[in-house]
């Protein structure tokens, strides 16, 4: 099976999760973004169901999708949120951020009661870090804020490159909240419960993507798995 196929694999797996009535966090990224088109066939159908968008990409995506939305204001308690992860360890630990949401995408899923991620089995890591930890950071101070952040990494035991991440056009990218992301490259990381207290106590850092205690639940689709698995 391509990758593409394995995240529909998942995709539609989480789509019979979804029952009449409940309240969803839509999740950004490709596999979340194939999720919202096949709940979208779902609502055509006729199946009830409102959602909050986690970035302005999938606040697009589902309106073409004819999914109805609502926001954590109106809504401030969700039953399921559905998204994707760059890394999921054995405790259901991610990270979060490959495509710049995570502080929407924590948000929403801390308003949830279940977080499912879906993804392609190569995202499953015995230990998380080889995927580079997105760290959003306000552009005020942005060269103390790097430096407090390198630091917080060494104090955790992962000391690793900082690189200020780019869009396509080389200028820096910018969040759906006007502010900067910092990928850090630690290799491993052993302590994440250390790493996030640490990170989320520097004066600049607005969020990380380490999301901890917030997934109850993945499905995780494999070749021979034929499909998809709810783990
Ligand atoms: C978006 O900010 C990310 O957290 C995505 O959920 C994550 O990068 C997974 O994306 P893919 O489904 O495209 O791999």
């Amino acid at each position: 099976m391509s990758a593409a196929a394995l995240k529909r694999a998942a995709a539609a797996r989480a789509v019979d999760l979804v029952q009449d009535g409940m309240r969803l966090g839509l999740g950004t990224g490709s596999t979340a973004a194939i999720f919202v088109e096949l709940l979208g066939a779902r609502v055509r159908d006729g199946l009830s169901v409102v959602g909050v968008p986690t970035s302005e990409a999938t606040h697009r995506a589902a309106e073409a999708a004819g999914i109805a939305l609502t926001t954590l204001d109106e809504t401030p308690e969700l039953d399921l949120t559905v998204d994707g992860a760059d890394e999921i360890d054995g405790q259901l630990r991610l990270i979060k951020g490959g495509g710049g949401a995570l502080l929407r995408e924590k948000i929403v899923a801390a308003a949830s009661r279940r977080m499912v991620v879906i993804a392609d089995g190569t995202k499953q890591v015995a230990t998380l870090g080889r995927f580079p930890l997105p760290v959003e950071v306000v552009p005020f101070g942005l060269g103390a804020t790097r430096r407090a952040v390198a630091q917080a990494l060494a104090r955790a035991g992962c000391p690793g490159e900082i690189t200020l991440r780019t869009g396509p056009d080389g200028a820096a990218f910018l969040t759906d909240g006007g502010h900067l992301i910092l990928d850090a490259h630690p290799g491993r990381i052993p302590d994440p419960e250390a790493l996030a207290a640490a990170l989320a106590a520097l004066p600049g850092v607005v969020e990380h993507g380490l999301f901890l205690g917030l997934c109850t639940g993945a499905i995780l689709a494999a070749d021979e798995s034929a499909g998809a698995r709810l783990v």
